[in-house]
């Protein structure tokens, strides 16, 4: 390890629209913090990240959200943003969706989401899967907790307007922590 690789740190970034992707930033952050790594979530929305922030990072982290078959634009941007890199830091992505929800459909070839993300930059070392987000259809709007009942009754899931669950695997997530500070001592 070089001494200007040992300066840098893990850049860690989250695109959330109800919360649960920022509520795994910031689990990854205090795994990550409990390793001695200090590497605050930052809200791309809020503040986008440059390529000139993430060129200097060791690892780049981004944990984002689906909506309507999507990630959100701004992780869109992040990542035409970090493509631009001649020579970028290794990725570490996590996409949050209730696809997830289902074991098969946590890994980078397992979850539409993320394979396509992968093939659309054409990614080929990164880091990726999926974590399973939260289901709470009191905090969403009527036309959205119609479309997310619809979709739950096509992929047997739950269609009880009432339903908050929150999927999310916090040991898949402390796994991907510990992979991640793995990749940043490797560097
Ligand atoms: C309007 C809406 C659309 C969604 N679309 C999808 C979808 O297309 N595929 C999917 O797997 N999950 C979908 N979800 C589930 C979200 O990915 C899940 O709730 C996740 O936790 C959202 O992350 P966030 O809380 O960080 O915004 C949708 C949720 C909402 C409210």
């Amino acid at each position: 390890m070089s001494k200007t690789s040992r300066r840098q740190s893990i850049s860690l970034y989250y695109a959330t629209h109800d919360g649960q992707s920022r509520r795994i930033a910031e689990h990854i952050s205090r795994r990550l913090a409990e390793s001695g790594i200090i590497a605050p979530p930052q809200d791309v929305a809020a503040t986008p990240a440059t390529p000139a922030d993430m060129a200097t990072a060791s690892v780049v982290v981004l944990v984002a959200a689906v909506r309507y078959g999507r990630h959100l634009p701004e992780a869109d941007r992040f990542l035409a943003a970090y493509r631009s890199l001649s020579s970028p830091p290794p990725l570490a992505f996590a996409s949050v969706n209730l696809t997830a929800r289902k074991p098969a459909k946590t890994t980078a070839t397992g979850n539409a989401y993320v394979r396509k993300t992968l093939a659309r930059y054409r990614f080929t070392s990164a880091l990726a899967v999926a974590f399973a987000g939260r289901l709470d259809y009191r905090r969403y709007g009527w036309l959205d907790r119609q479309i997310i009942r619809f979709i739950m009754l096509l992929t047997r899931g739950p269609t009880d307007p009432d339903t908050c669950i929150e999927y999310t695997s916090w040991p898949a997530v402390d796994e991907f922590a510990a992979r991640v500070a793995d990749l940043h001592r490797s560097r």
